[in-house]
């Protein structure tokens, strides 16, 4: 295959992914999809990603305690987020929603549904494995972009190893059990855990597609 086919392969290939079989990927691959990963370029070079990838029991436990936590109302987000939106955001975001919740059956009245659907991030989307995505508390805006090329080099490297993942804001919802439950080392803040392995095909969630706006609505070139 050509390198641009097979590029092309891999990204249109890799979408949000949220219902995983329970299978673990193995030692292997794991650490391949890893050391592919760490070629994302970042400011400097300074590569301020710290990763702590969760499997096994450790990930049975965080299952657990966070999905406990944030059905209580236990929030300790390390950055605010209010997940509100406005405009043409707001527009997108509905149709991502739609998306989902149409793929899932849940209606927009059902309350209990969207409310279960969203619990699911705290059980990982019954994954194998989660990578949880830290910066140095330090920095800011700069190299929190970092962080994004990062998650979305892996997120490919993931995809072309035939691993399919769910980036996820929720999971920085309890900043503190996380580093807790992993022993993160202090002056590290979370922004946000990719749940990731083989996705279960017969889940519902599973068969929602987004689309993308027109090139023009976000790319301008001048040309003179
Ligand atoms: C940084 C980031 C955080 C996200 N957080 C969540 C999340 O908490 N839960 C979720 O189900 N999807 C989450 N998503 C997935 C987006 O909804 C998804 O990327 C978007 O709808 C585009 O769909 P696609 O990834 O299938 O192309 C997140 C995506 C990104 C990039």
């Amino acid at each position: 295959m050509e390198p641009l086919e097979s590029f092309s392969k891999v990204v249109k290939g890799r979408r949000s992914v949220r219902g995983f079989l329970p299978k673990a990927i193995d030692d292997k691959t794991l650490n391949d999809i890893f050391t592919l990963a760490q070629h994302a370029p970042s400011n400097c070079n300074t590569q301020p990603w710290a990763v702590h990838v969760a499997s096994g029991k450790t990930l049975e436990s965080l299952r657990e305690s966070l999905s406990t936590a944030i059905s209580r109302g236990d929030y300790d987000m390390d950055f605010f987020y209010s997940g509100t939106y406005e405009g043409i955001y707001k527009t997108r975001q509905v149709g991502a929603a739609k998306a989902l919740f149409g793929a899932m059956g849940i209606t927009r009245e059902d309350k209990q549904g969207r409310d279960e659907a969203f619990s699911r991030n705290f059980r990982f989307f019954d994954a194998p494995h989660v990578a949880f995505l830290f910066i140095p508390e330090e920095f800011g805006v700069r190299e929190a972009c970092d962080i994004g090329m990062y998650a979305q080099t892996l997120m490919l490297s993931m995809k072309a190893h035939g691993i399919d993942s769910c980036p996820q804001t929720a999971l920085g919802f309890n900043a503190r059990i996380v580093k807790e439950t992993l022993n993160v080392p202090q002056g590290l803040k979370l922004l946000f855990g990719i749940s990731f392995g083989y996705e279960d095909t017969q889940m519902p969630a599973n068969a929602a597609r987004v689309d993308r706006v027109e090139l023009s609505e976000c790319v301008t070139f001048h040309k003179e």
